[in-house]
C-alpha cells in the first residue's frame, strides 16, 4: 500500500515528500540534464544492486558526471528509504544540478542533485497486454538512462490512445525494446531479443532472464528481430524492473499466438518468481 507522504531523500537529507523542493534552475528542470534508476526491493532487500549502480555509473559516464555516492552510501540511503516487505522500487535520480546561469554548455562547479524515493510495485496484470508498435522516434542515446523522456511519454499514450498498453519501437525495419521496457520474442522456438547497442537500454531484467533462460537450457539468440519476424512470434513478453515479464497477447490488433499467455512465458515466470523468493529467504 503506498505511503500517502513518504520520507525521500534530497541532497543528503531525509524528509517528507512534500517537504522537497527544487531550485527552477536545476539543469534537471531546464535541460532534462541527469539520469535515473530504477531498484526493484523484494522482501525488503534491493535486487541486483550490484547491475544497476554499474548501469547508473555508465549512465553518469555518458553524460560526462561523476557518480556522486559510493556504493556504501547509496546502500545505506536505500535502506532508509524501504517500508516494510512489500514489493517497492527505490527511484534514483541525479541531475546535473542548479547552475546560476542558463547556458547550454556542462558548468564546472555545479553540485549534483540527488533525489531518491521508494514506491510500490504493482501486481503484473494476469491474462497479458495489448501493444502497438510504432516508429522509434528517440534520441541515439537510448543506453543511457536519461530521465529526458519526452519522445517515451508520447510514444507511450500513442499506445494509450489506440488500445494498448505499450508501444513497441520499430527502427529501420527492426524491433528496438519498448517504450519502458525491453522486448522478447518466441521465433521458431527460439527466444529472441535484441543485442544490446545504442539503441536500448541495457535492461536488467533483460539480462537476468537470458541467465535464467540458459540455465535451464532454454534456447536463447541476441539478435535484430524484424517486424515480419515478430508478427509471426508464437510469444512476445515485455520486461522491465516494475513490471517483470509481461505476455503480450494482442499486437497492432492481432493475436499473439493463441492469444493467452504462451507456455514459455509461464515458465520462464514461474523461473523469475522463483528466484524473486531466494531473496526473500535469504535474510
Ligand atoms: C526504455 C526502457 N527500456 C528497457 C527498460 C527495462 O530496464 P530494466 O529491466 O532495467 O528495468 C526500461 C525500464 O524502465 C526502459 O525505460
Amino acid at each position: 500500500m503506498a505511503v500517502e507522504n513518504p520520507t525521500i531523500y534530497l541532497n543528503g537529507e531525509f524528509m517528507a515528500l512534500d517537504r522537497a523542493k527544487v531550485s527552477v534552475l536545476d539543469r534537471g528542470f531546464l535541460f532534462g540534464d541527469g539520469i535515473y534508476e530504477v531498484i526493484p526491493v523484494y522482501g525488503g532487500r534491493l535486487f541486483r544492486l550490484d547491475e544497476h549502480l554499474r548501469r547508473l555509473e555508465d549512465s553518469l559516464a555518458g553524460i560526462r558526471m561523476q557518480p556522486p555516492l559510493n556504493r556504501c552510501e547509496w546502500e545505506k540511503i536505500f535502506d532508509r528509504l524501504i517500508v516494510g516487505e512489500q514489493d517497492q522500487a527505490v527511484y534514483l535520480q541525479i541531475t546535473r544540478g542548479a547552475a546560476l546561469k542558463r547556458d547550454h554548455a556542462i558548468p564546472a562547479d555545479v553540485v549534483p542533485t540527488v533525489f531518491a524515493m521508494c514506491t510500490p510495485i504493482t501486481p503484473v496484470p494476469a491474462g497479458g497486454v495489448r501493444v502497438v508498435t510504432l516508429d522509434d522516434i528517440r534520441w541515439q542515446y537510448c543506453h543511457i538512462k536519461a530521465i529526458t523522456l519526452l519522445p517515451n511519454v508520447l510514444l507511450r499514450q500513442q499506445a494509450l490512445d489506440r488500445g494498448g498498453v505499450e508501444a513497441i519501437l520499430i527502427r529501420h525495419g527492426d524491433v528496438t525494446e519498448g517504450a519502458a521496457s525491453n522486448v522478447f520474442a518466441v521465433i521458431d522456438g527460439v527466444l529472441a531479443t535484441p543485442p544490446k547497442s545504442r539503441h536500448i537500454l541495457p535492461g536488467i531484467t533483460r539480462d537476468l532472464i537470458l541467465e535464467l533462460a540458459q540455465e535451464y537450457r532454454i534456447p536463447t539468440a541476441e539478435r535484430n528481430i524484424t517486424l515480419a519476424e515478430l508478427q509471426r512470434a508464437s510469444e512476445i513478453w515485455l520486461t522491465s524492473s516494475t513490471r517483470e515479464i509481461l505476455p503480450v497477447v494482442e499486437l497492432d490488433g492481432t493475436r499473439v499466438g493463441d492469444g493467452v499467455p504462451g507456455p514459455l512465458w509461464q515458465n520462464l515466470y514461474a523461473i523469475y518468481q522463483e528466484y524473486k523468493n531466494t531473496l526473500r529467504v535469504r535474510r
